[in-house]
Formats: C-alpha cells, sequence, structure tokens
C-alpha cells in the first residue's frame, strides 16, 4: 500500500528467518506428541498460517475469536466471540497471539484456557511490549520484543485495517 506513512519497524525477511527458528524450536520441544495450535483472532492470522508451516508435527488448529480492543487503548475487558469447537483437556495446546501488550488478554486467555485441563499450555506470541506491561505473562515463544510503539501490519490493525500488510510497521499519525 503506497499510501499515508507507515515505517517498516520488521521487514518480510527478518518475520520469516524468526518464525521458521520458533517452529523449529516448538517441533523439537513437542517432538512425538500432537499440537493443539490457538491462534487468536483476528491479530495472529499471518503469523499462525507461517508459523503453523514451519512445525513439523501433527496439528489440529483451533480458532479462538476474542475482541479487546477499541481503537489504540486496551481496554482490559475481554470477549470470546468464537470459541473452539471441540475439547483441548489432556491435549498439548499452543496459543498463537499477534502481541502482548499489557498482558490482559493473555492472562484471561491462560486462566479461561487452563480450566479446560490441558496436558500443557504454551504461549507463541509474535511480539511483546513490555514497557506497557500491566500484569507479568511468560511467552514460551517470542518473536521480537518492541518499544512501546503502536504497530499495524502482518495481521495487526488500527480500526480494522492494515491487517494485510506483509510486514510489521509503524503508523506515524
Ligand atoms: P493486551 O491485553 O493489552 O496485552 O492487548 C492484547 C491485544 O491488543 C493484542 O492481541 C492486539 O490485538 C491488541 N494490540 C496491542 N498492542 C497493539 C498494537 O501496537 N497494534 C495493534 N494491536 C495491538
Amino acid at each position: 500500500m503506497a499510501n499515508e506513512n507507515i515505517k517498516v519497524l520488521i521487514d518480510e525477511k527478518t518475520l520469516a528467518k524468526r518464525i521458521a527458528e520458533i517452529g523449529a524450536q516448538i517441533t523439537k520441544e513437542h517432538a512425538g506428541r500432537e499440537v493443539i495450535l490457538v491462534p487468536v483472532l483476528k491479530g495472529s492470522f499471518m503469523f499462525a498460517a507461517d508459523l503453523a508451516r514451519a512445525i513439523d508435527l501433527p496439528t489440529n488448529i483451533e480458532f479462538l475469536g476474542l475482541q479487546s480492543y477499541a481503537g489504540t487503548k486496551s481496554t482490559g475487558v475481554v470477549q470470546i466471540t468464537s470459541d473452539l469447537t471441540r475439547s483441548v483437556a489432556d491435549k498439548d495446546v499452543i496459543i498463537i497471539e499477534d502481541i502482548v501488550d499489557t498482558g490482559l488478554t493473555m492472562t484471561y486467555l491462560l486462566e479461561n484456557l487452563q480450566t479446560r485441563k490441558p496436558r500443557s499450555l504454551k504461549i507463541a506470541s509474535l511480539l511483546h511490549k513490555p514497557a506497557r506491561s500491566k500484569v507479568h505473562v511468560d511467552i514460551d515463544y517470542l518473536g521480537f520484543t518492541i518499544e512501546d510503539v503502536f504497530v499495524i501490519g502482518y495481521g495487526l490493525d488500527y480500526d480494522g485495517r492494515y491487517r494485510n500488510l506483509p510486514y510489521v510497521g509503524v503508523l506515524e499519525l
């Protein structure tokens, strides 16, 4: 999109390289097991598609629809808009998120999914913005730590837009 002022923060090549590494790590650490990938919609759809292809294991994918954000401010109010379609009891589950910002969404998700008694529950997040953390979250598989900037692209949106950019960028308003 050759419009607006978008600064590239993480380019396609850098994303692909790091995601291949995370996929290899997940494959190694879950060798001999099946993993249930749980991408959190909508923001993680692109990361999840690339990460899933970098994992060499039997997998199932169960999408979870969440709404937790309005504009650029985290509200901490989380709503499940579309739930998993099957039980994850006794399964090895990996939540796939686009970004852990305040940590409120992930904390809610962890608590919610733990009640479903998975055998293991891990988090893969493409991005982490520690400067805005309100609750500590242990991210098992992290792509990149970023500064306190609002990012768009590669699945991330600003009011619903920019999710289709192939890189992570900063919108200079
Ligand atoms: P948290 O609850 O504050 O950790 O926010 C989590 C959710 O807010 C993420 O899954 C994103 O959907 C959204 N979010 C947080 N920071 C950004 C950003 O910089 N750009 C786009 N979405 C963001």
